[in-house]
């Protein structure tokens, strides 16, 4: 598995693509339902992983003026555990990083807490390099990017 931003016509079925998109072509149930969940706003973009032709992640983000926000990250469950969510979480950092951010900033909430909840969900942040804005305060993470 790779990830590309190529535009093959026929993806092969592990290529891992990063793209853009908007509600009305989520056509994965559980994206759908995650990305319908609201709290967009005027700046808010959203991109899916695809696995060759299959829906399996979603991610939305506000480029705001004052911050660059992750918003939403979601990876369909059987395909957890896979690099899906980091793949996203970099494509989303590669993407702040190219708009001239230089931190990207983030509020864990674990969304769906019976299969991942917040204590893992906190580790995982903290693997991927983001870090407590107030040390002893787990409600807002930063990570500088690389630029
Ligand atoms: C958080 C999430 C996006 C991670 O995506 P992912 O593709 O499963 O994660 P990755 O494959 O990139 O990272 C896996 C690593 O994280 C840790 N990890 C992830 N899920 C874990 C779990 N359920 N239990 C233990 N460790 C876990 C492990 O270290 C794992 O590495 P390993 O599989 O080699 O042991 C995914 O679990 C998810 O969609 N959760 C529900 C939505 C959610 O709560 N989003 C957060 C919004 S703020």
């Amino acid at each position: 598995m790779h990830g590309s931003s190529s535009n093959y016509s026929t993806p092969s079925k592990d290529e891992l693509r990063f793209v853009s998109t908007s509600l009305k072509d989520i056509i994965h149930p559980e994206l759908h339902r995650r990305a319908s969940d609201g709290g967009f706003t005027k700046v808010t973009k959203s991109f899916l992983a695809m696995m060759g032709v299959e829906q399996v992640g979603f991610l939305s983000v506000d480029p705001h003026l004052d911050g660059f926000y992750i918003h939403t990250i979601y990876v369909v469950r059987n395909h957890r555990r896979k690099h899906i969510g980091s793949y996203l979480l970099k494509e989303a950092e590669n993407f702040a990083a190219s708009h001239g951010y230089t931190f990207a900033k983030l509020k864990p909430h674990a969304l769906d807490p019976e299969c991942v909840g917040r204590d893992i969900l906190l580790r995982w942040y903290v693997s991927q390099g983001y870090v407590p804005v107030d040390p002893g305060d787990s409600e807002w993470f930063i990570k500088r990017l690389a630029i």
